[in-house]
């Protein structure tokens, strides 16, 4: 079975990512991780290099501006080939470059119910207004901040006492299989040909 390239890109602790490697580690899975790209030296990184999966870190302060920045990111995602671009805890927002090659075809995964608390930081925006029950949504990236096409969500109650730490944890309990899932689906084959149409 020939497994449908994504690339994926990370900012931190990555363990969205470990989800998703550790469901790509079954012979059925529709994908396969083919790089891992970071804008900073992630810890994270970690769990691809263990998997032997190509890294790369374009970091921002690296290039002369933001829009070199930006080309250089399109470029090396590029160079992987993937049908799909999954930011999983990517804490930039990307440029024109990479939604002009990949667009429709990147998701990113957001700790908050959107279109609430849109933004860095969604954990903590849910927090301070006092919501009593938040979570992830899985959405399609377009250019604006968190406003894309909204494909998966899961809620999560906020519990008395939780701190922004101890209600992002529980949220990415969640949210790892909720991203694992939908790529799974964006991945998956889809059928072709007559029997696809409904013939007989
Ligand atoms: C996730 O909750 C993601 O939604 C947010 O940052 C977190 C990244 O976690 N943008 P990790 O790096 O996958 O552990």
């Amino acid at each position: 079975m020939s497994r449908t390239p994504v690339v994926v890109l990370i900012s931190g602790t990555g363990s969205n990512l470990a989800a998703l490697l550790a469901s790509a580690r079954d012979p059925q899975c529709p994908y396969a991780v083919v790089a891992v790209i970071a804008d900073r030296e992630a810890s994270g990184l970690e769990h691809a290099r263990a998997a032997q999966i190509p890294t790369e870190v374009v970091r921002l302060r690296d290039h002369a501006d933001r829009e070199a920045w930006d080309r250089a990111l399109a470029a090396a995602v590029t160079r992987h080939r993937p049908e799909l671009v999954v930011l999983a805890g990517f804490m930039k927002l990307v440029g024109p470059p990479l939604l002009s090659a990949f667009g429709g075809r990147i998701i990113n995964t957001h700790p908050a119910l959107l279109p609430a608390f849109p933004g860095a930081h969604g954990v903590r925006d849910a927090l301070a207004h006092g919501v009593k029950v938040t979570g992830a949504s899985v959405i399609e990236v377009d250019p604006g901040v968190d406003t894309g096409r909204i494909l998966a969500q899961v809620a999560v109650d906020v519990l008395e006492g939780d701190t922004e730490q101890t209600l992002h944890e529980r949220i990415k309990a969640a949210e790892q299989p909720l991203l694992v899932e939908v790529v799974r689906r964006l991945t998956s084959p889809r059928p072709v040909g007559p029997q696809a149409a409904g013939s007989r």
